[in-house]
């Protein structure tokens, strides 16, 4: 196998090897990069949405309670779960937060739109089962896109809670009128009704992820192949022509032609090499000469 055909093998295994390596690392690094953007989205979008909660909470519905009491229909804004979805509705028609979800999902809610689906009425479940879980989180496609959700188990902590969400004769008949009352009451002290689900969309973000892997690995790749061309250019350059020159010197040296002259090399390893051939080539100049003048003088 030639000089030429070795060193490029070699040094295209080392290199398949290397980005193969590096791939895996950097697809890794991406990911978990992507991973953590979306899930401080969703964190921060979760913890705007509860500091909402707790506003509407002091600060509102002390205001609208006595009105929830004397009129018909109920007025769901001194509702902390109303007005987190309220806000989120206009946020959403911002485009750049327009597939952020938020919902309270609850698998016996008082407003049908807080119905929990199969896949949240699981995680209740998960929270049931696990007492100990302070949130979960993952991927989800939803709408034909890719999203990640975090949800936090939702506790009925106050008694005052249970007025409305208990036993439907104790709730504001206001609240009957609007919502009717097979649904959002039996709830307990202490127990897990709902879950706190933000969803934030993550197509984007890994779509992104990707396109910078593939920039990155066609980056190393031009680099690669310029590394290639420069080495094969080099050692021709450097090392294949001169030694070509010296063997093609030697054997014109070989066949009796004196004449043939190693030229003038730098002073490096083959240079070396080429002088070192002069110097034999005087010798077996002056041997054959001897030989000569023996062999006349007999
Ligand atoms: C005055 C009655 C009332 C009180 C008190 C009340 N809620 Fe509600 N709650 C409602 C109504 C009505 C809704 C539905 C509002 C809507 O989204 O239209 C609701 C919605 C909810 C939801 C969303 C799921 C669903 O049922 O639609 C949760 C969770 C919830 N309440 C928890 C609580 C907790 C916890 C407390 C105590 C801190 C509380 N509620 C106090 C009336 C009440």
């Amino acid at each position: 196998m030639k000089i030429v055909t070795k060193v490029n093998l070699i040094v295209m295994t080392a290199f398949l090897c290397g980005i193969f390596v590096s791939g895996v690392a950097l697809s890794n690094v991406l990911e978990q990069k992507a991973e953590q953007e979306v899930s401080s989205q969703a964190l921060i979008a979760m913890q705007i949405a509860n500091s909402l909660r707790q506003y509407t909470n002091d600060r509102v519905q002390p205001f609208l309670l006595p009105i929830v009491d004397s009129q018909e229909k109920f007025v769901p804004e001194a509702i902390p779960t109303f007005s987190v979805r309220e806000t989120f509705e206009i946020l959403r028609k911002n485009q750049n937060f327009s597939n952020f979800i938020y919902k309270d999902a609850a698998p016996n809610p008082t407003n049908m739109r807080d119905m929990a689906d199969e896949f949240e009425a699981d995680i209740v479940k998960k929270f049931h089962q696990q007492p100990d879980l302070t949130s979960l989180s993952g991927f989800r496609n939803l709408f034909e896109d890719k999203f990640f959700y975090t949800a936090r188990p939702f506790r009925v902590q106050e008694q005052s809670c249970l007025r409305c969400h208990s036993n439907p004769e104790e709730a504001p008949t206001s609240q009957l009128l609007t919502y009717g009352k097979e649904h959002g009451f039996g709830w307990k002290l202490n127990k897990i009704v709902a879950t706190q689900i933000v969803y934030v969309p993550a197509e984007e973000v890994f779509k992104t992820a990707q396109n910078s892997f593939y920039l990155i690995l066609g980056i190393l790749g031009i680099i690669f192949i310029a590394i290639v061309i420069l080495i094969n250019l080099l050692l021709r350059k450097m090392v294949l022509q001169r030694i070509k020159r010296i063997a093609h010197v030697a054997e014109r040296v070989s066949i009796g032609d004196m004449n043939a002259n190693f030229d003038k090399q730098d002073k490096d390893e083959i240079g070396v090499l080429a002088e070192a051939f002069n110097r034999m080539k005087y010798s077996l100049k002056i041997a054959i000469n001897i030989l000569n003048n023996n062999s006349n003088a007999r």
